[in-house]
């Protein structure tokens, strides 16, 4: 057997499935636990009603989740901006922003591509190439190598040829595929190895595929909405992300790989769950106040805008037929007055902030500030 040698093209990565048996005993284990709570999140989903605004706002996450992923490539981008720019002119941001912005596209045009067709090394191409917006297919140059982002030490380099790539790549997707009785979980984690050591593109595969870890939950059947953002998760950890994807390659240890993604899965699905909670919790008592507080302005459409965009714009309310400009731009000042919205200056443009939600979106935890009294 060859020794891996980190500055050489690892063209002695072995084709998937791995010989020996991942599905250790600790491994099912967890699998169990990571599975309970997938399923605790997909009930908290499936029971939104299709036009209840929740099923609008919990997408927001993405945002989230983009920040995060992008974050692990030092791709920085600030809360604020990626709000300001989401719903408006994107175009103007800065490119971090703009590239953050094109990750959670990417993802939902993955997430829709399911419904044509299933996950193939097609929907990778798309993916990567709607995350870095240029026409980009398989890697065929050669130079492509991984350092560390302290020492800028190599610490891997993929494989080359455009051959073994494809090869390799169509080996990935029959492994998807295979029909057989491993645990979908497990199958995620070693399938996201395998893609991030083909690294098929010249940049974008770490995000990439950790876009298409969603996905394959959605093929599974373990979710119906793409709501699991794993990369909040990674991020705390990168350094352990880093060394256990070397780990497998180094020695072999998938079990503690695919324990961490099994973690990652577990503790991302409570997560969510309990965010989706909140945020319900948030839309019912931003409606009493409202009704309290301002009783002749409260309308069930203008509560359910500011939960669609929580950087809302008169323009905003007006498309959703609460009212015209000058009744949505009233309704706007009367929120603030409420303590339900934040004014804020952008431009020529007058942006109102919704910082519950937005709060919630953002921070990890759950509480938000309460309403000032009646
Ligand atoms: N030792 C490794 N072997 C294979 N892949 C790795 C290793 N270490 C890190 N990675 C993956 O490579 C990604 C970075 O690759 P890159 O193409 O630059 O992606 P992006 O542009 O999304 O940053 C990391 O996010 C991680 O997923
Ligand atoms: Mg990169």
């Amino acid at each position: 057997m060859t020794v891996f040698d980190p500055e050489q093209p690892y063209n002695a990565l072995p084709p998937l499935p791995p010989p020996h048996d991942i599905e250790t005993k600790s491994v099912l284990k967890k699998c169990v636990t990571a599975r309970a709570a997938l399923a605790a999140l997909q009930q908290a989903t499936a029971l939104i009603p299709n036009q209840d605004v929740l099923i609008s706002s919990v997408p927001l996450l993405g945002l989230r989740e983009a920040k995060d992923s992008s974050e692990i490539e030092n791709i920085v981008t600030t809360n604020d901006r990626l709000f300001q720019y989401a719903h408006s002119d994107p175009d103007q941001a800065d490119p971090a922003t703009k590239e953050t912005l094109r990750y959670r596209k990417a993802l939902l045009k993955g997430f829709e591509s399911l419904a044509e067709r299933p996950l193939t090394t097609r929907t990778a191409v798309e993916v990567c190439r709607a995350i870095k917006d240029v026409d980009l297919d398989l890697r065929r140059t050669t130079g492509t190598h991984l350092r560390n982002h302290a020492s800028g030490k190599v610490i891997y380099t993929p494989p080359e040829g455009e051959a073994v790539l494809r090869e390799l790549m169509a080996n990935w997707e029959a492994f998807l595929h295979d029909g057989s009785d491993m645990d979908p979980l497990v199958r995620m984690a070693i399938a996201h190895y395998q893609f991030e050591a083909i690294h098929p593109f010249p940049d974008g595969n770490g995000r990439t595929g950790r876009i298409l870890n969603i996905l394959v939950l959605v093929q599974e059947g373990l979710l119906d909405l793409p709501v699991l953002y794993l990369s909040r998760y990674i991020n705390d950890r990168r350094n352990d992300y880093y060394r256990l994807l070397l780990g497998v390659t180094a020695e072999k240890a998938w079990e503690a790989w695919a324990l961490f993604m099994l973690d990652a899965v577990e503790t991302t699905a409570h997560w969510t769950r309990d965010k989706i909670l909140a945020v319900r919790a948030l839309m019912e008592s931003t409606v009493s106040h409202v009704r309290e507080a301002a009783p002749k302005t409260y309308r069930r459409e203008l509560v359910e805008t500011i939960f669609r965009k929580p950087y809302c714009r008169i323009g905003d309310l007006v498309e959703a037929g609460v009212g015209n400009r000058t009744t949505a731009s009233k309704y706007l000042k009367d929120l603030v007055e409420a303590g339900v919205l934040q004014e804020r200056k952008s431009g020529r443009d007058r942006i109102y902030l919704h910082v519950r939600f937005f709060d919630l979106l953002m921070n990890d935890s759950n509480e938000v500030a309460p309403f000032p009294p009646t």
